[in-house]
């Protein structure tokens, strides 16, 4: 999934802003170790991705974006951190590698996620990110919202409190939008809120961002049954075992891809959007479907 030039590009840049961000806190502690190994694991910083691209569109900054890319960067690595624990998803393997618990401990794991959670507050509140205070406070509410109780935080939740139960597909889709769209709306949504866009905008972004968060979850359900260890970098059939209620497993693999079909649709039908760029965004959600029949 996401062998596509420019999302390789991209990961190169944010992997070396990571670096550059560790290098300059420079903390030695166990606990930051395990901050870092959480953070640089790997990845396709596929959120800091989309931030980036509708940054550079909209002529933000490169000191203002780079923060905000990392901010989500590392709220999403502190939510992969927390999901792997055995209290949660209970896995030994993330991108290839052992886990963060496994590597250090469980109380470990949870202060590294905390961690992460608190840095990117502190992200969002420097100066770089805008010069107007109200506005560095207007993204960091709905940073907290989308990735809190009401947001990431109620979808985990779900996720987990649904196993082994029979749900609708409603549940599974209102779950899925909450623990993996919420991010990705953020990371269409912010640069254009930062610019103080047109609402409509703001909304076609964030269209964009739930229903492409929507079927990268599918295809990430997908996956866990069609991809190896060595593609995937997690150990597959995980949500067959654990009772997980994915779409696939309701409704079956031909009505999950016409659904991922319609989202797609729907997300890239916006008059404006993206503008200019609105192929390059096409080509990035249909290459995910795509990925999905490549068994
Ligand atoms: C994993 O997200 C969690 C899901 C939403 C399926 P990614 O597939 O973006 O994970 P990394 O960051 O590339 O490892
Ligand atoms: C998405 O769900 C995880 C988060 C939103 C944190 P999964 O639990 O399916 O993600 P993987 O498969 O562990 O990456
Ligand atoms: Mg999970
Ligand atoms: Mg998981
Ligand atoms: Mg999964």
């Amino acid at each position: 999934m996401m062998d596509l030039e420019y999302i390789k590009r991209n990961k190169k840049t944010v992997d070396k802003w990571i670096s550059d961000y560790f290098n300059r806190i420079n903390e030695t502690t166990s606990l930051y170790k395990a901050i870092e190994y959480g953070v640089k694991n790997g990845g396709k910083r596929l959120r800091p991705y989309f931030l980036v691209y509708l940054s550079k569109i909209l002529n933000i900054p490169l000191s203002s974006y780079k923060q905000l890319a990392l901010a989500i960067e590392f709220i999403h690595c502190y939510s992969l951190i927390h999901d792997d624990l055995p209290s949660m998803d209970n896995d030994d393997y993330r991108r290839g590698k052992i886990t963060v618990h496994k590597k250090y401990n469980e109380s470990t794991a949870i202060l590294a996620g905390n961690s992460l959670y608190g840095m990117a507050i502190e992200l969002i509140l420097d100066k770089k990110v805008h010069k107007d205070p109200d506005i560095r406070l207007k993204i960091l509410k709905i940073l907290l919202s989308y990735s809190g109780g009401k947001g990431l935080m109620e979808g985990q939740f779900n996720d987990l409190y649904y196993e082994n139960r029979n749900i609708s597909i409603e549940k599974i889709l209102l779950t899925y939008e909450l623990k993996t769209s919420k991010l990705f709306e953020l990371s269409t949504m912010l640069p254009f809120i930062l610019k103080e866009e047109k609402n409509s905008y703001i909304k076609d972004a964030q269209t964009f961002g739930r229903n492409f968060g929507i079927i990268y979850q599918i295809a990430d359900d997908f996956s866990d049954s069609d991809k190896t260890f060595k593609e995937s970098g997690k150990v597959p059939g995980k949500d067959k075992k654990k009772g997980k209620r994915t779409l696939v497993s309701k409704i079956g693999r031909d009505k999950a891809l016409d659904l991922c079909y319609e989202l797609a649709n729907e997300a890239t039908k916006g008059k404006y959007i993206f503008g200019e760029k609105k192929y390059t965004f096409k080509k990035i959600i249909f290459n995910i479907i795509d990925n999905i029949k490549i068994k």
